[in-house]
């Protein structure tokens, strides 16, 4: 039986920070709300002519150059994203000409902030079935454009970057993606969307609308901790591994209380827990493997070790992963 190990991963945060002390100019908050209530004390925002496409391919030449892959070995490339370049086409079909996979398949998967959860899991199908031996696998997202910056209960959070997985095929058991899990409820649609600007209310300058999110914070926030938990529960039953076996949970980093909560509802120790929010802020479908990539870089992730990956987002969609680094 084939399983899906990852061979190589990589990330990219734009140049352009977003300091807490910018955001006390933009609206009534401050560093010592932003930080006591959410942990974060920058995020990283695209700048002009940068979008959501850029990153991906800096964090995918990364993930490759890390695998050793060449582009022609690359059969199918899978990008998370719900802030794509644009409605059509999808952002994997640019990456795919830029970085000159000539042999690839292409799909932008759109799963909310649970997207690379679903593009892995995704992948991972594709890869035990016997069909691809090589697949990119992106979370990438570019939250700041569809951001209010005068709505502070939302602009505190959101960030942009990309995060990368080469995704191979493999006949060794004991590595690689053991179990995937996704789940949605679409009860909760209108407690976090961007209400206009889709098929439903089409842009239209001369109406007033809402082109940039709308979140009921503490309705998601409560949601989020108790369906992360859940799956990370899950995940973990599924595969026959028990918490103690587990070297990392890696939580979709949305707001560290709710890090912290879905650690203490699993019992995990603070020293388990990976969080970059601090630095990194809430960039969606990337923020995993964001995490993964640093942490592994920094020498506290290492190879070999078991990670429990939970993640959620609009929708409400979310899922866990429980992988073999
Ligand atoms: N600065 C100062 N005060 C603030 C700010 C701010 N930035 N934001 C809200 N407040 C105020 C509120 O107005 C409220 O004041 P009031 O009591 O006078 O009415 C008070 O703080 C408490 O507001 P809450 O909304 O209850 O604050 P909470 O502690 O819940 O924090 C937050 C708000 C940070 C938004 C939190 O609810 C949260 O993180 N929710 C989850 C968000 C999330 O994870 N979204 C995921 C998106 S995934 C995707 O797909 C995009």
């Amino acid at each position: 039986m084939y399983r899906s190990i990852i061979r190589g991963i990589g990330s990219h945060l734009p140049q352009n920070r977003l300091t807490n002390a910018d955001i006390e100019k933009m609206v009534d908050t401050s560093d010592a709300w932003i930080t006591s209530r959410t942990g974060i004390s920058e995020r990283r925002i695209a700048s002009p002519g940068e979008a959501t496409s850029n990153f991906a391919t800096e964090a995918a030449k990364k993930a490759m150059d890390q695998a050793g892959i060449s582009a022609e070995d690359i059969e199918m490339v899978i990008v998370a994203t719900e802030t794509p370049d644009y409605l059509f086409p999808p952002v994997a079909v640019i990456v795919q000409h830029r970085l000159g996979l000539n042999k690839a398949g292409v799909m932008d998967i759109h799963a909310t902030c649970a997207g690379f959860i679903t593009a892995l899991q995704t992948a991972d199908q594709y890869i035990r079935s016997g069909m691809y031996q090589n697949i990119l696998v992106i979370g990438a997202d570019t939250l700041s454009r569809f951001t209010d910056y005068t709505d502070r209960s939302t602009c505190i959070l959101f960030a942009d970057g990309a995060g990368a997985l080469v995704v191979s095929r493999s006949e060794t058991e004991d590595i690689g993606i053991i179990h995937t899990a996704t789940h949605a409820n679409g009860e909760h649609v209108q407690s976090l969307l961007i209400p206009s600007g889709g098929s439903l209310d089409p842009f239209n300058p001369s109406k007033e609308q809402k082109t940039t999110m709308y979140m009921d914070g503490p309705k998601i926030f409560k949601l989020a901790v108790s369906v992360m938990s859940e799956t990370a529960k899950e995940v973990l039953d599924k595969s026959g591994y028990s918490v103690d076996q587990v070297n990392f949970l890696i939580p979709h980093q949305a707001n560290q209380r709710i890090i912290d909560a879905v650690a203490k509802n699993m019992d995990v120790p603070q020293e388990k827990v990976i969080s970059n929010i601090k630095y990194v802020g809430n960039n969606s479908s990337a923020t995993i493997p964001i995490a993964i990539d640093a942490n592994m870089k920094a020498g506290k992730i290492k190879k070999g070790d078991t990670l429990l990956l939970v993640a959620f987002g609009a929708g409400l969609i979310w899922g866990g992963a429980l992988i073999k680094i």
